[in-house]
């Protein structure tokens, strides 16, 4: 696949939307090799817990050991293959296959074998633990795993992406988050790179939420215009986002981006923030609000949720979606929670609309013509800013643009 002559600066073509060849060949060079987020330290806090997901279609068991140490295991029994862990989640030090009865420790050893006779003087438990991810790392409780035992670290890879996690743990009292609300799941008929640059797109919300703006105070309707002064932003290494906080500024009040509650709603809260950052830097964190960042591939910090990228296929994709709670906090996740009940869930007035458009892409991608999708918007009007990023208008495609380039680059490579 000759990816140099498939994507442009400012165009790409459709077919790397579909192509199966082109889904595998990611699955490789992506998602097999960069570092992926896997799950949240809040998820398993005790020895003993592990969560399943995916990291790209591999199934893993995600497992604190004895010494608060987090491994990241492939799910597949070493003896014939079946998958080892069928629970979303749990507590337990060992893993029984289903299949033979074969067990695991929750670091990786194989350490029971029924009728053992059946493989004579063969040594077989020190040849055939678990596979495990050769690399993890978590910064601030987010957890990612690489597939690949080389490539750059973590902090590396997140560069200016790891403001972003700052600036959300520190709207706790406590500067931590949990993501312990459960998940919700949309199965998506759409290329994951789609969703990927759904996030980060100023353009549709006035369009495709215009439904939600009529029904409930939104801030996101003013903010994304042309005459906004809000940001789209390109870091670096595929990481973009929707900078609002020049908005908000602009109005100088508190909580603009929690439905423009008044800080009378949440004296405790407030009151605990001053005590651990001072008046002046929790004035600060209140005004500007969480981020609405997406971490390339599959992480989008999306303000007071969180959404995870998983492909299925080239034209499937489960996006799933969770309340960011702050630790401390009760009163605003409490709050956090309906919203994201009202955003995102199967009823929401939010998400739903926006993977009906990631589907209606993926059928409209079925015409033969034109080839090409445009991507050129705001290339005229973008600049360095100090922060290190390229910004340009909210409403521009600097971030599709930031995420074509990194993908390029991950896919030509030596
Ligand atoms: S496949 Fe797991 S014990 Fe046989
Ligand atoms: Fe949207």
């Amino acid at each position: 696949m000759e990816y140099r002559t498939l994507i442009e600066p400012d165009r790409i073509h459709g077919s790397l939307y579909t192509n199966a060849e082109v889904f595998s060949h990611e699955l490789a060079r992506i998602w097999y090799r960069e570092w992926v987020f896997v799950a949240h330290e809040s998820e398993l806090p005790e020895s003993g817990d592990y969560v399943t997901r995916n990291v790209g279609r591999q199934p893993v068991v995600i497992t604190r050991g004895e010494e608060g140490v987090i491994r990241v295991l492939l799910n597949r029994c070493s003896h014939r293959a079946n998958l080892l862990c069928q629970d979303e989640k749990g507590s337990s030090h060992s893993f029984r296959c289903p299949y033979h009865g074969w067990t695991f420790t929750n670091s990786g050893e194989l350490v029971g074998v029924p009728f053992r006779n059946g493989y004579g003087k063969t040594p077989i438990r020190e040849k055939l633990a678990l596979s495990r991810a050769p690399r993890v790392g978590s910064y601030k409780g987010f957890i990612f795993a690489s597939l690949s035992p080389s490539g750059p670290a973590l902090m590396e890879h997140l560069g200016n992406a790891a403001e972003a996690i700052d600036r959300l743990v520190d709207l706790s009292p406590d500067g931590e988050v949990e993501l312990t609300a459960g998940w919700l799941k949309h199965k998506v008929s759409a290329n994951w790179k789609m969703a990927v640059e759904n996030q980060v797109d100023g353009y549709h919300p006035r369009f495709v939420h215009d439904s939600l703006f009529s029904a409930a105070k939104y801030q996101v309707r003013e903010l994304c215009t042309d005459s906004s002064s809000a940001l789209v932003r390109d870091h670096g290494n595929g990481h973009t986002e929707l900078d609002f906080r020049p908005e908000y500024r602009k109005e100088g009040t508190s909580f603009i981006w929690f439905g423009r509650a008044s800080e009378a709603k949440f004296p405790e809260y407030v009151e605990r923030m001053v005590r651990r950052y001072g008046a002046e830097r929790s004035r600060q964190l209140l005004m500007d609000g969480p981020p609405h960042v997406m971490i390339f591939p599959n992480l989008f910090l999306a303000e007071m949720n969180l959404l995870v990228i998983e492909p299925i296929g080239p034209s499937l994709t489960v996006q799933r979606q969770t309340s960011v709670l702050l630790k401390g906090a009760p009163e605003i996740n409490r709050r956090a929670m309906r919203q994201t009940e009202g955003a995102m869930g199967p009823g929401g007035l939010l998400i739903p609309d926006d993977c009906e458009m990631m589907e209606r892409n993926q059928v409209g991608l079925t015409a033969m013509s034109p080839e090409w999708l445009t991507l050129s918007r705001g290339m005229h009007r973008e600049y360095s800013d100090e922060d290190g990023s390229l910004a340009s208008n909210v409403t521009d495609e600097t971030a599709q643009r930031g995420i074509w380039k990194k993908y390029l680059e991950t896919m030509t490579e030596e």
